[in-house]
């Protein structure tokens, strides 16, 4: 039998490259997408085939699909990882932004989906793997718009895992916690910009401070290739995947927690996590 293939979507940095490489390693036929083709040299050393993609180009989506289809004949695994993060508060972020961060993390992820369909329906098998968050079960300060698509993509992949079962079409979702990449620096930023020294500014900072402690202990990308690896190869993988940095436990305390305690929790964590930071500081001097 021909080798497998995969498709990655946001391969050009920080967790989607590592997925490539993992699923290339482990024998199959990788494509990696991604706008910044330039990032993915070192993806095309190792034999890796790169292709730029916009994923909220859905015209683009679908002649890239068609065009691996048409060269490899088969799609057995989707990785759809493409994905960034909007915070800031609802009063102050551009609606075009927040409506961005959904074409981005949902819509995008649903042409995807929509373009390789065909091709596994007729092969009676594939597997789509959807790269959510732990914010797809928990919250967080000022993360209404990323908590909600990725809330979203949750709700999606579960109701297309009974849509595509009797296809031989499985979805898996990966629910990493804090993990090394440009995410945190990219979401941190523009939300302090949006609060600007408004009336949601000391939130911003106490949010800010609190990812500048969480990522403290950010794990690296490779413990979620790892999770992909499994969702890909294993011959029944689980229908979720959690890990990296906190995230077992804290997905662990939100079902244990109503939902006022894990507001009190939460707030309790952003307003101490500056005088936390600090004493660490002062400690490690
Ligand atoms: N880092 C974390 O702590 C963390 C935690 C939980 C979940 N996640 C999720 O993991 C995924 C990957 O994040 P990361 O940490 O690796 O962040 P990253 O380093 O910022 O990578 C994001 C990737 O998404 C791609 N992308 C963004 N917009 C795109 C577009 N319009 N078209 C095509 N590609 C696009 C980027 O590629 P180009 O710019 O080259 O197009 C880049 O390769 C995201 O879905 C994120 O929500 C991350």
């Amino acid at each position: 039998m021909s080798r497998k293939v995969a498709v990655v979507t946001g391969a050009s940095s920080g967790i989607g490259k590592q997925i490539a490489k993992n699923l290339h390693r482990n024998g199959m036929t990788v494509y990696a997408l991604s706008r910044k083709v330039y990032q993915m040299n070192e993806l095309d050393d190792l034999g890796i085939h790169t292709r730029h993609l916009d994923v909220t180009d859905y015209d683009e989506v679908q002649q890239v699909i068609d065009q691996i289809v048409q060269e490899t004949g088969r799609i057995d695994v989707l990785v759809n990882n493409a994905g960034l993060g909007v915070f800031g508060p609802v009063e102050e972020v551009d609606l075009a932004a927040g409506e961005y961060e959904f074409k981005v993390n949902v819509f995008a992820v649903m042409k995807m989906i929509q373009a390789v369909l065909p091709v596994m329906r007729q092969q009676k098998s594939g597997r789509i793997v959807n790269i959510s968050s732990i914010d797809g079960k928990i919250y967080n300060l000022l993360g209404s718009w990323y908590v909600g698509s990725k809330f979203a993509l949750e709700g999606i992949s579960d109701a297309l895992r009974l849509e595509l079962k009797p296809f031989g079409i499985d979805v898996i979702v990966i629910e990493p916690g804090a993990i090394r990449s440009a995410w945190k620096d990219t979401a941190t930023g523009q939300m302090v910009a949006a609060a600007a020294d408004g009336p949601y500014a000391k939130l911003a900072r106490q949010s800010a401070d609190f990812f500048s402690l969480a990522y403290k202990f950010a794990s690296e990308p490779r413990v979620v290739a790892r999770m992909v690896d499994r969702a890909a190869f294993s011959r029944r993988p689980k229908t979720r995947y959690a890990g990296g940095a906190g995230a077992k436990p804290i997905l662990c305390l939100r079902r244990l927690l109503p939902d006022r305690c894990f507001d009190a929790f939460l707030t309790a964590t952003n307003k101490y996590a500056q005088k936390i930071l600090n004493k660490q500081t002062a400690f490690n001097r």
